[in-house]
């Protein structure tokens, strides 16, 4: 795994320089990698989060922030979704991404919400075209060499690795590393507190995703205490 920073300790964030006047405003794929590699950078997992009531989502967002996993991602699976990015964008310390974005649309209502990443299953053209025209950094999905390679050739050499566990979890990664150790990934799918360090442990990995942090019996519950102890145990992978 990457050497990783200190949650909260970047203070440069978006990490972009402005353009000068006149060029075109859109984000590059290297300028999308580099935060990104700063986002990811932040703590060993990004919570995977699937909410459905915004107004839940300050007080879950706080219990992970505090637990030392400031960069979340919000799936934009519920009707609740953009509301929730909104909601938890208004944290301190926390860096808010919109997950599952699958059409040029999720983008751009996913930027309007406040989004500073977006996270999709894989990448389509009009996706990528939609995330450097909004100037969302995407981290696109990819589980294969071919479809890893097509993300290079278009300037993206981080990754999300998914789905994780299905797809043949650390031993395939570890394997696509071989030939392409110039892709770094976030594994996400089926990753759990069990297995991270499988991932965590391989030099083409930088974090990993997950939903364990937020687990619907705590949410429902309300338990903030407990969703901060498992952020925090989170937090500590690879560290101790
Ligand atoms: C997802 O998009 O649902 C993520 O892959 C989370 O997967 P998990 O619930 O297995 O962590």
């Amino acid at each position: 795994m990457a050497k990783l920073a200190e949650p909260n300790t970047i203070k440069t964030w978006p990490a972009r320089a402005e353009k000068p006047y006149g060029e075109s405003m859109t984000l590059t794929a290297q300028e999308a990698c580099k935060i990104n590699r700063e986002v990811a950078g932040l703590a060993p997992i990004i919570p995977v989060l699937v909410v459905h009531d915004a107004g839940i989502a300050r007080d879950l967002a706080e219990a992970l922030v505090a637990g030392g996993l400031p960069a979340l991602e919000v799936t934009m699976r519920t009707p609740a979704a953009l509301d929730v990015i909104r909601e938890m964008s208004q944290v301190a310390g926390g860096v808010v991404g919109a997950g599952t974005l699958i059409t040029p649309a999720d983008v751009k209502a996913a930027k309007a919400a406040g989004a500073k990443f977006g996270v999709s299953p894989g990448a389509t053209d009009s996706l990528i075209k939609a995330c450097e025209d909004e100037e969302l950094p995407l981290l696109a999905g990819a589980v294969t060499a071919t479809e890893a390679m097509r993300m290079l050739e278009k300037g993206y050499d981080l990754l999300k690795f998914f789905p994780a566990e299905a797809s043949g979890g650390a031993p395939a990664l570890k394997a696509l590393g071989a030939p392409l150790p110039q892709i770094t990934f976030c594994p996400t799918g089926g990753v759990s507190l069990a297995n991270a360090m499988d991932y965590l442990g391989l030099p083409n990995v930088i974090c990993a995703g997950g939903s364990w942090v937020a687990p619907a019996d705590l949410v429902n519950a309300k338990d903030w205490a407990g969703i901060e102890a498992l952020a925090h145990e989170a937090s500590r992978l690879g560290r101790e």
